[in-house]
């Protein structure tokens, strides 16, 4: 105590006033960087520290190298991570209406899932956590979701008897029985090795998440089925959030904010390029679905509505499919 004191005068008398340490913000995901969620972490450090000189460090882990799916919750529970943003499809263990952005086929395209998302219902979403510890700061996007297979699955019958590596949602689990097919809960970190070995034989996700991680160059052919979408929302831990001091929270809302809306534009111009990358890598064939093809892939996926639908809740649902206009 007497040291401290000792010190605390030497620095006033030499002019230097005591700085208290940075809070030290851990941002952990499962993506590379070079994806809408990558970029968008990456702005959020930039603007955080800014907002906030001196006040806050904020440390962002891609490629799950800090924690991956399924530890990534846990770890933000116990304080081991502030800030993750898990794909929407990741939240069964602590909320069933989460699931609405899993149906196959409710949503027409991106801007609809955004409409969706700004909506009074989608932004409850946001607070339905709360009882758990888990505070939702906002969604990101990353894009409708393609499929992708070891062999061209023009029609759902050709899904048959395929296994196929589903993110942890029983929705997607029930999409994938629905025609037939083998699905398999698998961490997104070991998705390429899973196809590589043949572990599954295929697999659904973004433009931006295909090419970073080299999925097409283990898969013969991607099927343009934009059947789903692959959204985030960046939570917190509403215990520490409720902790900071205002003009911390404060300056980290605003910059969560304007990061969200850097990766947004992102993943909504970027998509096509991301295409034109895997395209151009001549890899894996890419496919595109006729009108009848996929009106066959809908009406068979279709049933997994009605399924859930009493976990979701009806009135989700209609609001979410007035958000197609
Ligand atoms: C996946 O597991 O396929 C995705 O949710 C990964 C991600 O975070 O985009």
């Amino acid at each position: 105590m007497k040291l401290k004191l000792i010190l605390a005068s030497a620095l006033l008398a030499l002019g230097v006033s005591a700085q208290a340490a940075p809070i030290v913000i851990k941002y952990s995901h499962v993506v590379a960087d070079a994806t809408p969620k990558g970029q968008s972490a990456l702005k959020f450090k930039e603007l955080a520290e800014k907002y906030l000189p001196g006040k806050v460090e904020v440390q962002v882990f891609p490629n799950s190298q800090l924690f991956g799916d399924g530890k990534e919750m846990e770890a933000l529970l116990l304080g081991d991570v502030q800030i993750i943003a898990p794909s929407l499809a990741k939240f069964g263990k602590y909320t069933k209406q989460l699931q609405i952005f899993d149906l196959p086929f409710l949503f027409d395209d991106i801007k609809a899932v955004d409409r969706f998302q700004a909506s009074k219902e989608g932004q409850a979403l946001l607070t339905s956590m709360s009882s758990k510890g888990i505070l939702g700061l906002g969604y990101m996007h990353n894009g409708m979701k393609q499929l992708s297979a070891t062999r061209p699955l023009n029609n759902p019958a050709d899904a048959k008897g395929l296994k196929f590596r589903i993110q942890p949602s029983d929705v997607i689990e029930a999409q994938f029985k629905a025609v037939g097919a083998n699905p398999q809960k698998l961490a997104f970190s070991e998705v390429y090795q899973a196809l590589q070995s043949g572990v599954v034989d295929g697999q659904e996700n973004t433009w931006s998440n295909i090419y970073s991680k080299k999925f097409h160059e283990v898969q013969a052919a991607i099927m343009e089925s934009e059947h789903g979408v692959i959204d985030y929302m960046v939570i917190t831990n509403s215990g520490w959030w409720n902790g900071l001091p205002k003009d911390v929270q404060a300056g980290l809302k605003k910059a969560m904010d304007e990061s969200i809306k850097f990766g947004n534009d992102i993943a909504i111009n970027g998509s096509d390029e991301e295409k034109a990358k895997v395209i151009a890598a001549n890899k894996a064939k890419v496919l595109k679905l006729s009108k009848q093809d996929l009106a066959a892939w809908r009406a068979a996926m279709l049933p997994v509505w009605k399924q859930f639908e009493g976990e979701i809740g009806a009135d989700l649902i209609k609001a979410a499919q007035a958000a197609n206009q």
